[in-house]
């Protein structure tokens, strides 16, 4: 597990303010989605400095399961590390919170997000077929590939 950076601090927010939702959209273009999953959720922000760099937004799930429904990186910050302190904040927390597991769903076509998730840990298990192609109205491609899947990644927190 990598260390949490001390230079980048997280804060538990309540309100939403433009700065925080732009983020939001960057991981999730669908602001219906992001409204029904910020009434239930935690969400916090990531500052360097004081700048705004990043946001995650945690749900529970279930009394063993939390679900990471928004991570982002501001655009001119990526590829910087901060991903991955956003990503080892949200597996500190499930296991303060004693979670058993924590949960994460990305595109079939987000390649450095599964990279990522992997990485730390995370092992798909689940395969929602045409996730993105039923609900959102415009086809979203990445890296030349079309998002029709949704790929749900679990990682167990007692290993
Ligand atoms: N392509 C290739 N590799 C990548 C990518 C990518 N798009 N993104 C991250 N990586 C790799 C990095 O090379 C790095 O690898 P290394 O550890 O071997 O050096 C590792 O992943 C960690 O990279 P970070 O610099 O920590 O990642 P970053 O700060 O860019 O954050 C994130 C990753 C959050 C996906 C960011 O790129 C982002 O905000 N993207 C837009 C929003 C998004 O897609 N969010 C996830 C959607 S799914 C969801 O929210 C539930």
């Amino acid at each position: 597990m990598n260390p949490l950076a001390p230079d980048i601090l997280f804060e538990k927010i309540d309100a939403i303010e433009a700065a925080v939702y732009d983020l939001l959209l960057l991981a999730d273009p669908s602001r219906d989605c992001i409204e029904e999953y910020l009434r239930q959720s935690e969400v916090y922000t990531a500052k360097r400095g004081g700048e705004l760099v990043g946001v995650l937004v945690c749900l529970q799930h279930s009394a063993a399961l939390m679900e990471i429904k928004n991570i982002a990186v501001k655009e001119d910050l990526q590829g910087q590390g901060i991903g991955k302190q956003l990503l080892t904040k949200a597996i500190a927390l499930a296991k303060d919170k004693q979670y058993e597991r924590v949960c994460i769903g990305t595109a079939n076509s987000s390649i450095g997000q599964l990279y990522l998730y992997q990485k730390l840990g995370f092992e798909v298990n689940e395969i929602i077929h045409n996730f993105f192609t039923d609900n959102y109205p415009e086809p979203i491609f990445e890296n030349g590939i079309q998002a029709k899947h949704m790929i749900i990644l679990t990682k167990e927190l007692d290993t």
